[in-house]
């Protein structure tokens, strides 16, 4: 299972990919507009930055809605870093757009996906990633794991190639959840991907096994003061 934090913070990302656990990268425009990326010019410079801080896929977001403007910055997007990987959203236009995105070996991940039907269409139109949105589902009391578990049992049933990328994740038991189902890759927030590594046993473990070490030396050093040589 890949695993891909959803930030557009550098030093977060920079921090996870040192740690050897990092496939990837997720960002929105909500993400760039938290770290003040504005203007054109200076989200291509982000995304550069970005792509060179991980070795893997780095998803962009296209800002346009129409089929003929999506296509154009999609392919913009795609032309900064092989690794990019253009988010498109899940919209009539944006179907079109992923189709022929698709026929110019431009990789999509179709994103704002609430539905197993959305998934099979986006499965469809040859995305290269779906991206369902779990946490904003559990937000509105439907069960965000239950319509994963729905995509990846129907992409199962047909042999898609679309792979199922969990997103909106909000705790580490999410992620746990998502890999019982088998999704192809997650993307968490950088807070998540924290918390999955810490566990109170593991540092009071830790902590113990320091302890009783740090005492046997104790002991051998004053042991070893006490006999003096004749
Ligand atoms: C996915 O790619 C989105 O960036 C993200 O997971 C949305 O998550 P949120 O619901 O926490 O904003």
């Amino acid at each position: 299972m890949k695993v891909f934090v959803d930030t557009a913070n550098l030093a977060q990302i920079e921090e996870l990919a040192s740690l050897g656990i990092l496939d990837g990268v997720t960002t929105n425009p909500t993400l760039l507009a938290k770290e003040g990326v504005a203007g054109k010019q200076a989200r291509i410079r982000h995304y550069q930055k970005i792509c060179e801080l991980v070795n893997g896929d780095v998803s962009a977001e296209v800002l346009s809605t129409t089929y003929e403007d999506m296509l154009r910055e999609a392919q913009e997007l795609a032309s900064i870093h092989p690794s990019i990987v253009v988010k498109i959203p899940m919209t009539e236009a944006g179907l079109q757009a992923m189709r022929t995105l698709k026929s110019q070996n431009i990789r999509t991940n179709c994103t704002l996906v609430f539905s197993s039907g959305q998934a099979l269409l986006a499965a469809k139109a040859g995305a290269y990633y779906v991206s369902p949105f779990i946490g904003r589902l559990d937000d509105r009391t439907q069960s965000g794991i239950q319509t994963l578990q729905e995509i990846v049992e129907i992409y199962r049933n047909y042999q898609f190639s679309t792979q199922v990328l969990a997103a909106s994740i909000r705790s580490p038991l999410h992620v746990v959840q998502c890999a019982l189902i088998g999704v192809d890759a997650i993307t968490a927030p950088y807070k998540v991907l924290k918390e999955l590594v810490r566990h109170p046993l593991t540092d009071l473990g830790l902590e113990k096994f320091l302890s009783d070490y740090r005492a046997i030396e104790e002991e051998a050093t004053s042991e070893a003061k006490t006999q003096v040589p004749s």
